[in-house]
């Protein structure tokens, strides 16, 4: 039987009561370094918002990648997006999304979860990366046992800030299409949350846009992607205009949260 591992890593001493670091989700990489997805050359897009955020954030404590990391899965997409984040030395934390092959990615970025939760403890403050991968299906799942370890997880840290990390939306966006395929079992994961709402964020990415909701108390941020976004409030598949974007994120004391998203123009690159 396959073991469901709840993994703990404490990579560097964290004093400070303070914790920022930027978002950037749905990279989309493609195979080969001069490939196009829809018009705009995806890693060239990721390499100018990189650029961006490290001009505009030299001090952030690491970059945080929410799932379609590649569009194919494939190794070398992985492989092309590693030649791209080693050009900084800065920490790289992800979780898998529906277009990527989970085991391919954590050969790149050991902490990815894989049917698994892992936890990266900063001082007073906790990254909980999840795993709602499913297999040949755009829509996500987290299992129960990784729930269970989630909720064992939270009530023993009600001293730390959580800032909880998977792919799929868990509340709808208002999208037909995109609620179509969040996360289904987001009742189950709300519930597990609901005893923590003040000490807790929610990050994700599957929406290719602008998303800061509340779902009682707990907030609930998405990104737009680095590459295509999508219209909000659509019914079904619908394009939107806007720039490559990336979010930085800032938590303070008493847990006070300032966060701003930065469209990137010089980000649209083609071929
Ligand atoms: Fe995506």
């Amino acid at each position: 039987m396959r073991t469901v591992p709840l993994v703990y890593n404490r990579p560097k001493e964290h004093p400070r009561d303070t914790l920022s670091f930027i978002h950037i989700t749905d990279t989309h990489i493609l195979n080969n370094a001069g490939e196009s997805f829809h018009a705009l050359n995806t890693r060239k897009s990721l390499q100018a918002v990189l650029s961006n955020c490290i001009t505009r954030y030299p001090d952030i404590d690491f970059w945080l990648f929410t799932g379609d990391i590649s569009q194919t899965g494939k190794p070398e997409s992985y492989s092309l997006f590693c030649s791209i984040i080693k050009d900084y030395d800065i920490p790289v934390y992800c979780v898998p999304g529906n277009h990527d092959n989970p085991e391919h990615l954590q050969r790149v970025i050991p902490d990815c979860p894989v049917n698994s939760v892992h936890i990266i403890q900063l001082g007073r403050f906790s990254l909980v990366l999840l795993d709602s991968w499913v297999l040949n299906e755009h829509h996500g799942r987290i299992s129960c046992q990784n729930l269970r370890q989630l909720e064992d997880y939270l009530q023993q840290s009600c001293n730390l800030f959580n800032i909880i990390v998977l792919h799929h939306p868990p509340v709808p966006v208002g999208s037909q299409w995109l609620d179509d395929i969040g996360l289904q079992n987001s009742t189950e994961f709300l519930q597990v949350l609901s005893g923590h709402p003040e000490d807790t964020l929610v990050l994700f990415g599957h929406v290719h846009q602008e998303v800061d909701l509340q779902s009682g108390r707990l907030r609930l941020l998405s990104t737009p992607s680095t590459c295509h976004q999508f219209k909000p409030l659509s019914q079904a598949y619908c394009p939107d205009t806007l720039p490559p974007a990336y979010r930085f994120v800032k938590l303070g004391l008493g847990n006070a949260l300032d966060t701003q998203v930065h469209y990137v123009n010089e980000a649209r690159v083609q071929g």
